[in-house]
């Protein structure tokens, strides 16, 4: 691997511990105003000194983000329909240049296997590598599940291999409960994971703590952070689970005890 891609990895996935605490926040790219970051600005400088790279758009980045922030930056780079269309449909939507310009660490943009755009999408993420390649940026590819498929292990073992195949650095899926080290164990580059939608604060932290176990290197997770009673309080609990492998009863406890 190159010097320069190297260097960047290391900005996100810790060289002491080997794992990532990534803070998704680039939901608003389709679903606009999203509960919890409704107002970055104020609801976003808090948590980043718990977060070892902060996943978002170049808009919120700009607007939204003081310059002098020492989080590193791991730019979504794909967009295109809204929440109303076909999710599918996206292209890449910020180019490598302004990803460098924006001092980031990293690009990142979501594959559709099994989507009615499944093939344009994956080409994109062949083509995205190329660019990233020359210029040492790693590349996180995100397997987004569309509404007919199923979050199980075949499905996301098939999704994560294909990015892997297309050159992508670092994959982002969904964990499931059967088999998820499947899914790691045929994905040959570093696999976080998402925290999808909202649920208890105790049944998040056993999914971090369940994907760690089964290989992930870590999480990129959002709205089971950003939208918690306790955002201060989960985004420390998680990243007790992935870099100090506390069990699930004591990051619950940082959670609570952080009020
Ligand atoms: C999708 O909107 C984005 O890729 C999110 O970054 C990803 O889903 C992680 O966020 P969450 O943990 O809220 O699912």
């Amino acid at each position: 691997m190159d010097w320069g891609l190297k260097n960047r990895l290391s900005k996100t996935i810790s060289p002491k511990t080997g794992k990532t605490v990534m803070l998704a926040v680039d939901h608003g790219y389709f679903q606009g105003p999203t509960t919890g970051l409704k107002n970055p600005k104020e609801d976003l400088p808090k948590l980043l000194p718990y977060a070892d790279s902060l996943f978002i758009t170049r808009g919120i980045l700009r607007n939204c983000i003081d310059a002098n922030t020492n989080v590193p930056i791991f730019l979504r780079v794909s967009g295109g329909p809204s929440i109303l269309g076909e999710l599918s449909n996206e292209d890449i939507t910020t180019s490598m240049k302004e990803a460098l310009r924006l001092n980031s660490v990293g690009v990142g943009m979501s594959v559709f296997v099994g989507a009615k755009n499944e093939d344009r999408t994956i080409s994109n993420l062949g083509r995205l590598v190329n660019e990233a390649e020359d210029v040492g940026m790693p590349v996180l590819a995100i397997t987004a599940v569309g509404k007919d498929m199923v979050r199980d292990a075949r499905y996301l073992g098939l999704a994560s291999r294909i990015c892997a195949e297309m050159g992508a650095h670092i994959v982002k899926t969904y964990y499931c409960e059967k088999d998820f080290d499947k899914v790691v164990e045929g994905c040959p580059v570093p696999i976080v994971i998402a925290g999808g939608k909202k649920i208890p604060e105790k049944d998040a932290l056993q999914m971090a703590s369940n994907a760690i176990r089964d290989g992930a290197v870590g999480v990129d997770m959002g709205r089971n952070i950003f939208q918690s009673d306790n955002p201060i309080g989960m985004i420390k609990a998680i990243n007790a689970i992935v870099h100090k492998n506390v069990s699930v009863k004591e990051a619950f406890d940082i959670y609570k005890n952080e009020k």
